[in-house]
């Protein structure tokens, strides 16, 4: 039912926890299974040269969250903002279609560290122009919850 990477990245997550003093941070949470996923970045010039995440959620959520860091560590922000739930899909060969939402989390939590950033910094990224960090995203909720 799960590729080896996603129980690879499930057993041994890659980038787990915080960013003291982090640029962005971003939580995004689901509704319906009550998975909640923080992201944090470091931003230096404009590239991702330091990003973490907690997921207090299932090991697909785990894993996904665990690729994403890795696929946008070192990338520009710009480049970041490309990543889709797709790739994070492909990267980790797969997930069963019940599971698709936990790799959408992961998309939408680093987009919610990025919005966080441009925030506190005044800027503006088209990919980010119709975000709404307090919008529901494909079902699913930000959450305003301590770990
Ligand atoms: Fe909801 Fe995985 S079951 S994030």
């Amino acid at each position: 039912m799960y590729t080896e990477k996603v129980m690879d990245h499930f057993m041994n997550p890659r980038n787990v926890g915080e960013i003291e003093n982090a640029d962005g941070v971003g939580e995004v949470g689901n509704v319906k299974c009550g998975d909640i996923m923080r992201i944090y970045i470091k931003v230096n010039g404009d590239i991702i040269e330091d990003v973490k995440f907690k997921t207090f959620g299932c090991g697909s959520a785990i894993a996904a969250s665990s690729v994403a860091t890795e696929l946008i560590m070192g990338k520009t922000v710009e480049e970041a903002l490309k990543l889709t739930n797709k790739q994070v899909v492909d990267e980790l060969g797969g997930l069963p279609p019940v599971k698709i939402h936990c790799s959408v989390l992961a998309e939408q939590a680093l987009k919610a560290a990025i919005y966080d950033y441009a925030t506190k910094n005044d800027l503006h990224y088209e990919a980010l122009k119709d975000f709404d960090p307090n919008e529901d995203h494909d079902h699913h909720d930000v959450v305003d919850i301590e770990f």
